[in-house]
Parts: C-alpha cells; sequence; structure tokens
C-alpha cells in the first residue's frame, strides 16, 4: 500500500474513534426525544399538553427525575420516566433543551 493512503486511512480512522462517543450520546437524545414528540410538540407549539421546549436542561432533568419518583403528579409521566435510565434523562434533557436555543 502507498504511504499516502495509508495515512489517509490512519486519520480517518482517528477521526471515527474520537467523534463516535459524543455522537452515540446525541444520538440517544434525539431517540428519545422522539418518542416525546409523540405528546409533546418540539417546535415549541401544542394546547392541552405543555410544551418542554425552553425548560432548560436542569428543569427537564428535575422534571423527569420528579416523575419517576412519584407516581401522584402524572400517571403518563410516571409510566414514561420509569422507563428511563439517570443515563437516558441525562442525554433527553440535554437534547430537548437544545432544541429551544435556536431563535425563531
Ligand atoms: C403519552 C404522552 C406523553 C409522552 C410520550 C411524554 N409526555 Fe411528558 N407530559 C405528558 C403530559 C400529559 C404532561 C402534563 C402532566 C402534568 O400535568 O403534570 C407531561 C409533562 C411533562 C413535563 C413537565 C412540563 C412542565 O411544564 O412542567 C416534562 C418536563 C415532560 N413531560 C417531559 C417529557 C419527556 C422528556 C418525554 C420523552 C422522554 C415525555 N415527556 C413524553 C405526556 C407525555
Amino acid at each position: 500500500m502507498r504511504p499516502v493512503a495509508r495515512s489517509a486511512i490512519a486519520t480517518g480512522l482517528v477521526l471515527l474513534v474520537s467523534q463516535s462517543g459524543a455522537a452515540a450520546e446525541a444520538d440517544q437524545g434525539a431517540q428519545l426525544a422522539a418518542t416525546c414528540a409523540s405528546c409533546h410538540r418540539l417546535d415549541g407549539g401544542g394546547t392541552g399538553i405543555p410544551s418542554i421546549i425552553g425548560l432548560g436542561e436542569e428543569r427537564l432533568t428535575n422534571a423527569l427525575l420528579a416523575y419517576r419518583a412519584s407516581e401522584s403528579s402524572n400517571h403518563i409521566m410516571h409510566a414514561i420516566a420509569l422507563s428511563l435510565s439517570d443515563e437516558e434523562i441525562a442525554s433527553v434533557a440535554r437534547y430537548v433543551a437544545k432544541q429551544g436555543s435556536n431563535p425563531r
């Protein structure tokens, strides 16, 4: 193999490895948010069900942890939050919080 081709392949591998961690996290957040979007519209609109856009990462995380801990606040959100691990709550909160940061 020619040296140029070999170093190009090596560079590609390094990029792939260094990006996969952050990308996997963002993918998980996006996938989870897609399940939220069947009830909560992610464009900030909607009636009845409160919008979760613009709440911020900390507020989202705390709300999900509270829903997971207690059935009394809301049965639907309790069931949803129960299915999420700490890590999943963190990544979906991070993803959804970012959706609000784009000025419309
Ligand atoms: C089956 C429908 C449904 C799905 C799916 C759903 N939610 Fe909800 N969510 C609701 C309803 C209904 C409420 C209002 C509950 C209440 O009045 O306490 C709510 C409330 C919330 C709140 C509180 C909003 C506020 O203003 O305090 C947050 C945060 C939230 N949901 C986040 C999520 C996230 C994140 C997901 C995805 C992992 C999700 N929800 C998926 C129905 C849903």
